[in-house]
């Protein structure tokens, strides 16, 4: 067991088994005032000290086996928070349950919940409310041994205001008019799946809810929810796909809620009810392999999870291999291999963003000081791609290697592990192929920044006609421009658009007179899909395109997905003209933002915390 640089808690000395919670979200203090009942197993010989995870929390009272038990909060630190410190009033050894009630309240500026008014919502009537709890905020919302090498059951029972309507990571258990207030209801939920605290996850809003599949419901405010039924259409085929990957789906459920724009992530694993952001509504279905991708964490991430985020791209990672090998079910080996060049491009990005001696670009970086929210980039979803990938070359091919990948989660699950029992479990399972294995460079691949040791081999056949046209723009003359035409686009899928505009954004920027002419042209400007949008808003701005620079604010703002809204702010912010804008925008539009995402921006445009 290596100890956690993220959280105060001690995996070594005991381990949370169940959680027990009753939450009151009070809309206008922008509070949940709360009860958590914890059961604690004790793992050491002689214990009596319990010491909790928590940030920016007033904690008012605290009871062990129903006694008043005394507690002690310690110093706060920049992003673990402050431990709380609780001496039970009786001695506990090793094997023994306690259960710990502790009574606290929230603050208005938790990192994990985001409040949103009326006007921020789609439906502009109700307030919001929802969590981000990966990777170190849970307990900004609920006192807790805040390590995902810990594993529990929950129950919650959460009150809100009657005309909103409350969602958790697991699945309903009913719901009643609140018995100590008429004007209120309490939803009730139950996660009998031990699972870590990063999963815990709540939603409360004026939600509707529209069944897609036998398992699935997609849920929204009623604006989205016919849009999302029909993007996400393809859930149950992909929820098989995965079933027959790598083994049965034991969560139940499996809803997706689609959030208000400011969600900050494409989507999060939330067990039984996947958070979506309103950006994968395309209107075709071609982002749907972010849903792929949710439902693969279904096995590696929440069944088998990281010990430590130092070894998150064992979530991610494979995740991604998993996600890839659904495409390669339902698009064919081909459209995986694109997908997979495609990857390897956005590790370069990252590498080059990062710099490449930066430590940060390890597959398995050190976390010692470091806060997870600052070491987050494509790194661990691409290297850790990358590496499973390119071992499937060595041993055998798709099939070979996941039936590994399967056998895998099978011997984790339930459990949280680190790199170094992968690897074994790695070199235990082709014990035959060991001449192969032992040729890996496994500390260039592992310990060493930048771009890995080897470059695995793809299939072009799909990006051939994006590599094409990002060489003839790149390489033409001003004079040449008149060969361009609509139908150089015509053929490409989404997909393939996609891929051109990341292909050019790799390139020196394109001379003004080429983007005004491939404005013309192919129309840009008129696509609504975000992905293709993102693309090519910085790609115009890059070529220091004026009339681009307020369109990119907008997208940096209307939305607020991370992956959009931080490369756009400095991607403006690198047009010195403009750089001012970038940094009045960002303050005009903070107050309303994220909290984790403004933090980051904040540190991306170099504003201090009190601008
Ligand atoms: N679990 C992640 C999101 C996350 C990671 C939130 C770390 C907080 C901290 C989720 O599964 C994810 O990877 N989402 C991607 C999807 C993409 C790789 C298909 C995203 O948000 O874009
Ligand atoms: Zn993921």
């Amino acid at each position: 067991m290596s100890a956690d640089p993220s959280s105060f808690a001690s995996a070594a000395k005991c381990v949370s088994r169940h959680l027990n919670l009753s939450l009151h979200v009070d809309f206008d203090s922008r509070t949940v005032r709360g009860q958590v009942a914890l059961t604690v197993e004790v793992l050491e010989e002689r214990f009596s000290v319990l010491t909790l995870d928590t940030r920016d929390l007033k904690i008012l009272s605290v009871r062990a086996n129903g006694q008043a038990a005394r507690f002690t909060m310690g110093p706060k630190h920049t992003f673990k928070g402050t431990p709380l410190e609780i001496t039970l009033p009786f001695d506990l050894s090793r094997g023994q349950h306690v259960i710990v009630e502790v009574t606290y309240e929230t603050s208005p500026a938790a990192p994990a919940l985001q409040w949103l008014t009326p006007p921020q919502t789609a439906g502009k009537k109700q307030p919001y409310l929802f969590s981000q709890c990966q990777a170190h905020h849970c307990r900004s919302m609920v006192p807790c041994q805040d390590s995902p090498a810990i594993k529990h059951t929950y129950y919650a029972q959460v009150s809100v205001p009657k005309d909103l309507v409350a969602a958790m990571s697991a699945l309903r258990d009913g719901q009643d008019v609140d018995p100590h207030d008429g004007g209120r209801m309490v939803y009730r939920f139950r996660q009998n799946v031990a699972m870590p605290s990063y999963l815990i996850a709540l939603v409360v809003g004026a939600l509707e809810s529209r069944q897609i599949g036998p398992r699935t419901r997609v849920w929204s405010e009623a604006e989205y929810v016919d849009r999302a039924a029909f993007e996400f259409s393809e859930t149950e085929t992909m929820l098989k796909t995965a079933e027959d990957l790598a083994g049965p789906y034991v969560w139940g459920h499996y809803d997706i809620l689609v959030l208000p724009p400011s969600f900050p992530y494409g989507g999060m694993e939330n067990p039984c009810l996947t958070f979506a952001t309103p950006t994968l509504l395309a209107g075709d279905k071609s982002l749907s392999n972010v849903i792929a991708h949710e439902i693969s964490h279904s096995w590696t991430g929440n069944l088998v999870t990281n010990e430590t985020w130092e070894h998150f791209w064992l979530n991610e990672g494979h995740t991604v291999y998993l996600e890839r090998m659904i495409g390669r079910r339902l698009e064919g080996e081909q459209f995986r291999q694109f997908k997979a060049m495609g990857g390897w491009k956005d590790l370069q990005d990252s590498v080059s963003t990062f710099g490449p001696k930066n430590p940060l670009t390890n597959l398995v970086p050190s976390l010692q000081d470091v806060d997870p929210d600052d070491a987050f980039s494509s790194v661990p979803y691409e290297k850790g791609f990358a590496l499973l990938y390119h071992l499937e070359e060595l041993l055998g091919g798709p099939e070979v290697f996941m039936g590994f990948v399967k056998s895998y989660i099978q011997m984790f699950a339930y459990r949280s592990v680190t790199t170094g029992q992968w690897k074994d479990f790695l070199f235990a399972y082709f014990k035959d192929k060991m001449e192969v294995l032992n040729k890996v460079d496994w500390n260039a691949w592992m310990f060493t920044p930048g771009m890995p040791p080897v470059k695995p081999h793809y299939d072009t056949t799909l990006a051939d006609a994006c590599i094409a046209l990002c060489r003839r723009w790149s390489q033409a003359k001003d004079q040449d421009l008149s060969s361009f035409t609509a139908s150089d686009v015509k053929t490409l899928s989404s997909h393939q658009l996609i891929e051109f505009l990341s292909l050019l954004l790799q390139e020196e920027a394109l001379p003004l007179s080429h983007v005004k002419k491939m404005q013309e042209v192919y129309d840009l400007n008129g696509r609504m899909n975000s992905e293709v949008r993102f693309r090519w808003l910085r790609l115009c701005v890059r070529s220091r395109c004026e009339e681009a620079v307020p369109a990119a604010l907008r997208m940096a703002t209307e939305q607020g997905r991370m992956k959009f809204t931080r490369p756009l702010f400095r991607e403006v912010f690198n047009f010195e003209k403009y750089r001012e804008e970038a940094v009045r925008v960002f303050l005009a539009h903070r107050a309303a933002m994220h909290p984790v995402t403004s933090g980051l921006v904040a540190k991306d445009l170099k504003v201090s915390a009190d601008q």
